[in-house]
C-alpha cells in the first residue's frame, strides 16, 4: 500500500497544524481500530472483497450540528447502499472526546452504523483530515480516494435548505458503482475543526529516538524483539529502528504489533502489552519526522535486554518436554503431549514459568492438568499459558493447583516454522508448596463441541452462559479458539442483572494465545453469570482460514474449530485481595 510520508515536513510546514493536507492524499493508508460497540474494523481486510465495494468514511464529532444533522442520511444512504456493497463507518478522532462518549452518542441518537474510535488521532491525520463533516469514500481495490466532501448541500453553518440540490456523495457512489469516473472528486465540507494538540507539540519538540522512542521500544517491544528473543529481528541500536521505522508505522496504525488483541475500553490487565494512543503518536510522529537521533545515549544498544532464564527464581522442579523438531516452512498443527505427574504423592503447584527452547519457534503453550486415563477436554483443568511475551506465573497468595499423583499434564503446543529446521528443547519449572495451600485456584471451562461453523460465514457468533454458584475472586481468562477464531468476549451478569465485558477480544489471532489476567483482581458474588460469546470467520476473507468451504466442526487440530474459553478462579472467603496480582514473569 502507498504510504504518504516522504513529503509531510514539507507540507505540514505549509499547509497548518496536522500534518497532512487533504489534497495530498489520494490513496488511504490500511489502519485497524475498535468501534463503540467494541468492534474491529481493519480496511484491509475488504481488500479486493467482491461484496464491499466501497467505503465511506465520515469524520465524526460529538457536539458539532453538522455531524448530528447527518445521521438520518448516513443511515439511510448506509441503509441503500448495503446491498450495493457499500459500508458506511464514521471515524472520531476528536480529542475531546472519549470513548464512554461514543457509546453515549450513539445510545442517544439510536446509531447503527459503527464510530471508530481514532483515539490517537493517527488515522484521521493520514487521511488530511481537518474537520468532522466530511464523507471520504475509498474503493477497495487500490484504496483510491474517489470523493471526499460534503454528502450533499443541504447544509452549512447554522443555515440549511429543506433539500439538497447537489448529491455529491450519492453521485460519487453511483459512479464508483457503475465504474464510472466520479466527476466531483473534491468538495468543501462544513463542519467543525478538529485540534491535534500532540502533533502540535511534536512539531514545537520533535520526538527524539535518544529521549523518548528507546525507552519506548525497549519497553513495549523489546521483550521480543531482543537477541534470543522471539521476534524475527532485534532492536539493538538506533540504526536498526531507523531501518524498521516505515515497517512499524504499517504494524503500529493496524495494532497486529504490539501483539495484544483486547479491546483497550474493557478491564486493564497485567503485562498489557499493546501501546497507548500516547505511545502511539511518539512512534508515529517520530517516522514521520524523519526518525531523528536526538541527543543522549542509545539506550537499545548500551543496555541491550537479554533473554533470562527462570524469571522467578530455581524451580523446585524441572519437566523436560520431549523434543520437538520443527521444519523450515509450512503450517504446523498444534502438538499434544502428554507427561504423567512426576510426583509419587498429590502436589500443589503454587507457580509455573516456561522457558522455551528455540524462543522463535514456540509460539505458544497452554498447559493442563487431565486425568491419566481419559482425553475428555471437559476434565482438562488449566495449569498455565505460555505465550511469547507474557510467561506463567506465580499463582495468587496462598493458593495452588493440585496435581494428583495420577494425573498427567497435556502441552498442547503450536510452532512456526521461521525458515530454519530446529529442535526444540522447551522446559517447565514448576513451584511447589510444602503440603496443601489454603485456597484452591481453579479452572472454570467453556467447551461447546457441538459447533457447528458454516461454509463461507464472515462472523459465526455462538455463546454459552455459566451461573457462578458460589462467591468468587477472579483472576485471568483464556479465550481459546484456532485458525477460524475472529472475535472472543467474556461477560460477567451480576445478580442485580447489570452486564459488563470483562474481556473482548474482537480481534482474535491464533498466533498469540494470550492470558489475561486482571489488574486487579475482581470478586463475583454467587448468582452471577459468566457468559463467553465467540465468532468465527470461515470465509475467504480470513487469511488463515485452510478451507472455506467446510462446514468446520469441533476438533484438536487447528483446522478444525474449538470453542473454549477458561477462567481461573478461588472461592472467595473474605480473604484480602487488594493490590495483590497474579505475580507474573515476562
Ligand atoms: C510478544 C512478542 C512481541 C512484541 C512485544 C512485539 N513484537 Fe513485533 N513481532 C513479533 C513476532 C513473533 C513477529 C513475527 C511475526 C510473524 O511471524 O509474522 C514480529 C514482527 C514484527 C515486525 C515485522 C512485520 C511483521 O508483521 O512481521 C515489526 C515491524 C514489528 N514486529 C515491530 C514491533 C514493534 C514496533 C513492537 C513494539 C511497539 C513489537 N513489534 C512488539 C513479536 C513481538
Amino acid at each position: 500500500m502507498k504510504r504518504l510520508i516522504p513529503s509531510i515536513t514539507l507540507v505540514c510546514l505549509l499547509l497548518g497544524t496536522k500534518g497532512t493536507s487533504a489534497e495530498e492524499v489520494r490513496v488511504a493508508e490500511d489502519f485497524g481500530l475498535f468501534d463503540q460497540r467494541g468492534d474491529f474494523h481493519q480496511l484491509s481486510y475488504y481488500h479486493n472483497d467482491p461484496k464491499t465495494k466501497g467505503i465511506v468514511l465520515f469524520t465524526h464529532g460529538i457536539g458539532c450540528p453538522l455531524v448530528r444533522l447527518r445521521y438520518q442520511d448516513l443511515e439511510k444512504l448506509s441503509e441503500s447502499y448495503a446491498s450495493r456493497g457499500i459500508q458506511f463507518w464514521m471515524l472520531n478522532a476528536n480529542d475531546q472526546d472519549e470513548y464512554a462518549d461514543l457509546v453515549e452518542e450513539s445510545d442517544a441518537y439510536n446509531l447503527n452504523l459503527p464510530i471508530l474510535d481514532d483515539a490517537s488521532q493517527e488515522v484521521a491525520r493520514s487521511l488530511g483530515v481537518d474537520r468532522t463533516g466530511e464523507a471520504i469514500l475509498i474503493e477497495t481495490t487500490g484504496w483510491q480516494i474517489v470523493f471526499r466532501g460534503a454528502i450533499d448541500d443541504r447544509l452549512t453553518y447554522e443555515k440549511r435548505k429543506p433539500e439538497a440540490a447537489e448529491h455529491y456523495l450519492k453521485d460519487a457512489l453511483d459512479a464508483l458503482l457503475d465504474g464510472k469516473t466520479v466527476e466531483t472528486e473534491k468538495v468543501d465540507a462544513p463542519g467543525c475543526l478538529i485540534n491535534y494538540p500532540a502533533w502540535e507539540a511534536h512539531e514545537e519538540q520533535p520526538v527524539s529516538y535518544a529521549k523518548d522512542v528507546a525507552p519506548l521500544i525497549r519497553e513495549k517491544c523489546s521483550g521480543c524483539h531482543m537477541k534470543g528473543g522471539i521476534g524475527p529481528f532485534a532492536f539493538t541500536s538506533y540504526r536498526k529502528a531507523r531501518g524498521w521505522a516505515d515497517m512499524m508505522r504499517e504494524v503500529v496504525m493496524t495494532r497486529r504489533m504490539p501483539p495484544w488483541q483486547a479491546d483497550p475500553h474493557h478491564g486493564t490487565f497485567d503485562q498489557d502489552l499493546s501501546l497507548t494512543p500516547e505511545e502511539q503518536q511518539i512512534l508515529l510522529h517520530w517516522i514521520e519526522q524523519g526518525t531523528q537521533r536526538g541527543e543522549g545515549n542509545d539506550l537499545l544498544a548500551i543496555n541491550p535486554p537479554e533473554a533470562k532464564p527462570w524469571m522467578l527464581g530455581e524451580p523446585d522442579h524441572i519437566l523436560d518436554i520431549t523434543e520437538q523438531h520443527v521444519p523450515a516452512d509450512g503450517i504446523i498443527d498444534y502438538r499434544y503431549i502428554h507427561i504423567d505427574s512426576p510426583f509419587d504423592q498429590d502436589t500443589w503447584i503454587t507457580g509455573v514459568d516456561v522457558l522455551p527452547g528455540d524462543r522463535q519457534a514456540l509460539h505458544h503453550v497452554i498447559i493442563y492438568i487431565v486425568p491419566r486415563e481419559s482425553d475428555d477436554e471437559r476434565k482438562r483443568k488449566w495449569l498455565t499459558g505460555y505465550a511469547p511475551g507474557v510467561r506463567g506465573g506465580l499463582f495468587p497468595k496462598d493458593s495452588g493447583i493440585l496435581l494428583r499423583k495420577n494425573e498427567r499434564l497435556l502441552f498442547e503446543l503450536h510452532y512456526t516454522s521461521y525458515g530454519k529446521e530446529t529442535i526444540d528443547r522447551t522446559q517447565i519449572g514448576l513451584y511447589l508448596a510444602e503440603g496443601k495451600t489454603e485456597h484452591d485456584f481453579r479452572t472454570g471451562v467453556f467447551i461447546d463441541q457441538s459447533i457447528k461453523i458454516p461454509p463461507h460465514a464472515r462472523a459465526f457468533p455462538w455463546s454459552q452462559s455459566k451461573d457462578i454458584k458460589e462467591d468468587i475472586i477472579l483472576y485471568s481468562m483464556n479465550p481459546h479458539m484456532h485458525f477460524r477464531g475472529k472475535a472472543m468476549r467474556f461477560e460477567l451478569e451480576t445478580p442485580d442483572g447489570k452486564k459488563e465485558t470483562l474481556v473482548s477480544v474482537p480481534n482474535y489471532n491464533f498466533n498469540w494465545q494470550h492470558t489475561y489476567v486482571l489488574a486487579q483482581p475482581r470478586r463475583v458474588p454467587k448468582g452471577s453469570k459468566l457468559i463467553l460469546h465467540a465468532a468465527w470467520d470461515n470465509s475467504e476473507r480470513n487469511p488463515a482460514n485452510p478451507d472455506p468451504e467446510r462446514e468446520v466442526p469441533w476438533g484438536l487440530q487447528s483446522s478444525d474449530e474449538m470453542f473454549f474459553g477458561t477462567f481461573q478462579y478461588v472461592l472467595d472467603r473474605g480473604q484480602s485481595v487488594s493490590g495483590e496480582l497474579l505475580s507474573s514473569a515476562q
